[in-house]
């Protein structure tokens, strides 16, 4: 399985703090927001992982991750996004990456408290097919949100005003290689772009959509409440030594 953090956009809810630097760039507690991502992928044993970011310095990626001699990788992939299609546009890019075979996404703004280990090991014996990860949450119509018949996930709403369920769709994804075909037949939603959402309804619609609950905390940091959220959550649970 490979690793692909989506870390590209404008970051706009963070302005002013993004009007001269990629959001993902930003610090969380004692290190840049991107180190969690790919942390969570390279602490689930996945050792091969691209970035793909875009926008305005995306230069300084490569100055601070370099080879990802610091993970223990011994190569980090990099793609650049032009413009702003959307979080499924950029995950389009690493399909010559991928070369055919599974994916772990995180989008580089998810932190989180423990691992995914579990997770990861679900999907490989579920044989094929997509995986999502779910956390309850006080908040859910700010993310996309899982509508449940019994234990099935029927559909995913995007930031819906009256949430079926009281669980966000982490920014945590499995996929084998068909997302890129998904992706390939995606129409862009009302704000312009590829949603994530689109391409887990179509594997919901497929029949191929499983989930797994996180255990732990997880948060976003793509807004100025969530993002010193973040920082007081790593301060507090040590999360940021590096088991
Ligand atoms: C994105 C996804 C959303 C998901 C969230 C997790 O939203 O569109 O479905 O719940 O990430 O962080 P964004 O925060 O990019 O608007």
């Amino acid at each position: 399985m490979r690793g692909v953090v989506l870390a590209g956009g404008l970051g706009t809810r963070l302005l002013p703090l993004t009007k001269v630097t990629n959001k993902h760039l930003l610090p969380v507690y004692d290190k840049p927001m991107i180190y969690y991502p790919i942390e969570a992928l390279t602490k689930a044993g996945i050792k091969e992982v691209m970035v793909v970011t875009g926008g305005n310095n995306a230069g300084e990626f490569l100055r601070l991750l370099g080879n990802g001699k610091d993970f223990g990788l011994s190569r980090i992939h990099y793609a650049y996004q032009e413009g702003e299609g959307g979080i499924a546009e950029a995950l389009g890019l690493a399909e010559a990456f991928a070369e055919g075979r599974p994916i772990c996404v995180v989008l580089g703004d998810n932190i989180i408290e423990n691992n995914i280990i579990d997770a990861v090991g679900a999907y490989k014996a579920q044989g094929g097919g997509a995986r999502i990860m779910l956390k309850e949450v006080p908040d859910p119509e700010r993310f996309g949100v899982p509508v449940f018949d019994g234990e099935k996930i029927i559909r995913i709403e995007e930031k819906p005003k009256d949430p079926m369920s009281k669980y966000a769709v982490i920014g945590i994804y499995m996929f084998d290689s068909r997302v890129f075909d998904i992706i390939g037949g995606l129409k862009p939603s009302e704000r312009g772009e590829l949603e994530i959402t689109d391409v887990n309804n179509a594997y919901i619609e497929a029949g191929a959509m499983e989930w797994s609950t996180l255990k732990g905390w997880w948060t976003d940091a793509g807004t100025i409440e969530s993002l010193l959220k973040a920082s007081n959550m790593v301060e507090k649970s040590g999360a940021n030594k590096i088991k």
